[in-house]
């Protein structure tokens, strides 16, 4: 597999690297794109020394198979189509083609089907809806959902280095760079822009996306989400109305034992998920399972997972490997 990543500088694109180094894909060459401001910056990858490039219109013309995009928004809309056009599949880390009727939104262990009907380009969901796919496609599967509510709490990682760097400067009295607030001592329930019906962007791309990943398009969702001051992984309430009656001991059965989920589940013992455990591995961690008196049949859990890992490179590398899967089959 000849691999790009493009935004290879930034807080995802390192992180693809630590995962591709711990994974294989198969790589047989590898091409580190960024803005013209890392040109010639070198990064190692296996013991290699790496040159990054400045991305630009021709940076595809070499063969390269699939590309790993994690450079923001306005970067996907222009060079995406480029790559695919030279051949290249791009996985796509940013909010720009998910809701494209063309293009497949994928976690793998919830809709891997979906990738190969593409034409050159598949999104990665948004982060906080990425670790709730799982448990609720395994609720689907078993109950046929009815209603969601999320309540996010998002570490400060998922706005990337500088969002970190708000925190860390905040603990030291320094004004904030990229949010709004202080987000020491604060929670701001505000993530991306506010929208003209009172949501965030961030809770509309929960609500849509949640609904494309699970085929469900007219399932009502709701979501309120939230920064935290917390360095990395993300945490979600899920309040999940269900279709039919339910065994709360079989509804932690069947989450626990759906692919990529590890139960976290013992309350008794302080036992359940928690954004520093769930920091630096790629399952999803889950817990305080519990039937919701409020309505019927209705559960509530929370889900805590790497918003950087599983939520966004882990899943991407994810998707690379089913086409790697393919090649070898082919081959
Ligand atoms: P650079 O480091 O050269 O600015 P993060 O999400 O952590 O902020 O990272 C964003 C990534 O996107 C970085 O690798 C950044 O490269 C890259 N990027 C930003 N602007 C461009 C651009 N115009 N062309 C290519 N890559 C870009």
């Amino acid at each position: 597999m000849r691999v790009a990543i493009v935004g290879a500088t930034g807080l995802v694109g390192s992180t693809f690297l630590k995962v591709l180094e711990e994974r294989d894909l198969g790589i047989t060459e590898l091409y580190l794109f960024a803005s013209a401001r890392s040109a010639g910056k070198k990064i190692t990858f296996r013991g290699k020394e790496y040159t990054v490039e400045e991305l630009t219109e021709n940076s595809f013309d070499r063969g390269i198979d699939i590309a790993l995009f994690s450079a923001g928004g306005d970067i996907s809309k222009k060079y995406a189509p480029i790559a695919a056009s030279k051949g290249c599949l791009v996985v796509d880390n940013s909010s720009a083609w998910r809701m494209d009727p063309e293009v497949p939104l994928v976690v793998p262990e919830v809709n891997k089907e979906a990738a190969f009907t593409n034409h050159g380009i598949i999104a990665n969901p948004n982060c906080s809806t990425i670790q709730c796919m799982a448990p609720l496609k395994a609720l689907a599967e078993k109950y046929g959902l009815k209603r969601v509510i999320y309540n996010t709490y998002q570490a400060v990682s998922g706005t990337g280095q500088k969002g970190v760097e708000d925190l860390q400067n905040g603990l030291k009295g320094l004004a904030p760079k990229v949010y709004p607030h202080q987000i020491v001592n604060n929670c701001l329930p505000h993530i991306d822009v506010f929208m003209d019906n009172g949501y965030t962007k961030e809770e509309i791309k929960m609500i849509n996306e949640t609904r494309k990943i699970l085929e469900l398009p007219d399932l009502p969702v709701t979501a309120t989400c939230v920064r935290v001051p917390v360095i990395n992984s993300h945490s979600v309430s899920i309040t999940a109305e269900l279709n039919s009656e339910f065994d709360i001991e079989d509804v932690k059965k069947v989450i626990g034992e759906y692919e990529g989920i590890i139960l976290v589940d013992n309350p008794k013992n302080n036992e359940y998920p928690l954004a520093t455990e769930a920091s630096g591995q790629d399952k999803v961690l889950v817990g305080r399972i519990r039937r919701d008196f409020s309505t019927e049949n209705s559960v509530n859990l929370w889900t805590v997972a790497d918003n950087i890992r599983k939520g966004a490179a882990t899943n991407a590398v994810q998707i690379a490997e089913l086409f790697r899967d393919i090649k070898n089959k082919l081959a």
